[in-house]
């Protein structure tokens, strides 16, 4: 019998209404739309509004989107992996809010916190649960209200980030389609260069941690690029090498959407035509771990039975990885 791959069969996004533009930024601190633009790509991003309104309820509209494609109950998911970097809270799992929220009582869930990799190494893990045989309906989730942690005076870091989920649906196939190959790595002697500093166990909140402002993403840009552009575009072509893969038969690169830049140089490494490329950083910035699902919930019309997918993403930890995906179908379930 044909090895079973998890194949994505659905796919859901949602991003928040408000449009946080360079132009509104530059009002809010000493920037402007020429600097951001032609330093990171971005013209604006998304911004969820609302007192009381978290990552969770974003990947639930998310869910909701996916579920309704495929045409299918949320009492028939099994498992939710949720990747997020701003859970609802510091515990329980946001997949588990997720799970209530949307419907979906028969599934068990979990939070993986890999960073801006976190969609990519949720992939891997969930994929493993249909391999086996466990599983026949896991849901992989990104998702990241990155606003809630960004310091808007600190014009370096702030103004990349943005808000938004993406959600896959993973079932079993036997044909030799969906996910063919992964590889993730760590090194956290990279943590120094982009973490919170407070909030969590070695340095809990208090008055003081608040009024240094160390609740918020601390980035060194310049050093978290140079690795990025390097390790994003090394996975990338490791897992083209050991596939077999070229630049002619790859026909789309999804790459995590932090910096235009580190895009181009991930492509360019691949040889990759920039119509290959899955591009909407000038909309939504960087919204951590969802940004990979974000490109495939907008690009899931283009892409069809066979195509071959290379997934690549670089984040704090730090954190990188790669996907080769055999897509499973043409046009996806009307909504
Ligand atoms: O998503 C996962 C991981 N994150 C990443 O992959 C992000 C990687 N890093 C980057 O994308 C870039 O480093 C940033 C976009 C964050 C920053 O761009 P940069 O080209 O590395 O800028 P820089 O920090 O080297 O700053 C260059 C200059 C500085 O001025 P001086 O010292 O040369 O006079 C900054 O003060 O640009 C200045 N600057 C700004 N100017 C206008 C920094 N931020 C801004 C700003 N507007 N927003």
């Amino acid at each position: 019998m044909q090895k079973i791959h998890a194949s994505i069969t659905a796919v859901g996004g949602y991003v928040p209404d408000y449009v946080l533009t360079n132009a509104e930024l530059e009002t809010m601190m000493d920037t402007t739309d020429e600097w951001i633009q032609s330093r990171t790509g971005i013209q604006e991003r998304r911004i969820l509004k609302g007192a009381g309104k978290g990552s969770s309820d974003m990947a639930v509209e998310a869910v909701k989107n996916l579920l309704a494609k495929r045409g299918i109950s949320p009492k028939e998911i099994d498992l939710v992996i949720c990747a997020t970097t701003t859970p609802d809270m510091q515990f329980p799992a946001t997949a588990n809010v997720i799970c209530d929220k949307a419907g979906m009582t028969n599934a068990w869930g979990y939070d993986v916190s890999a960073a801006c990799s976190g969609f990519i190494f949720a992939l891997t893990t969930g994929s493993q649960f249909i391999e086996t045989g466990k599983h026949k309906k896991v849901i992989v989730i990104g998702v990241d209200k990155m606003s809630s942690i960004l310091n808007y005076e600190d014009r370096t870091t702030a103004i990349i980030f943005g808000d938004g989920a993406g959600a896959v649906l993973l079932e079993p196939d036997t044909e030799g389609y969906g996910i063919i190959d992964s590889l993730q790595r760590t090194d956290g002697s990279g943590r120094v260069f982009l973490h919170q500093k407070a909030g969590g166990s070695v340095k809990p909140a208090t008055i003081e941690t608040v009024m240094n402002k160390e609740h918020y993403v601390y980035q060194e840009g310049q050093q978290v690029f140079k690795f990025a552009v390097k390790n994003m575009a090394d996975v990338a072509a490791e897992i083209m090498g050991r596939n077999g893969l070229t630049a002619d038969n790859v026909h789309w690169l999804v790459p995590h959407q932090a910096n235009k830049r580190i895009i181009n140089a991930t492509a360019d490494r691949m040889n990759l035509a920039p119509e290959k490329v899955m591009v909407n950083i000038h909309r939504y910035g960087n919204t951590t771990n969802g940004t990979l699902p974000l490109c495939l919930w907008e690009w899931e019309n283009k892409m069809h039975r066979g195509d071959n997918i290379i997934l690549a993403a670089f984040g704090g930890g730090f954190t990188w990885g790669s996907t080769y995906i055999r897509w499973a179908y043409d046009t996806p379930a009307k909504a």
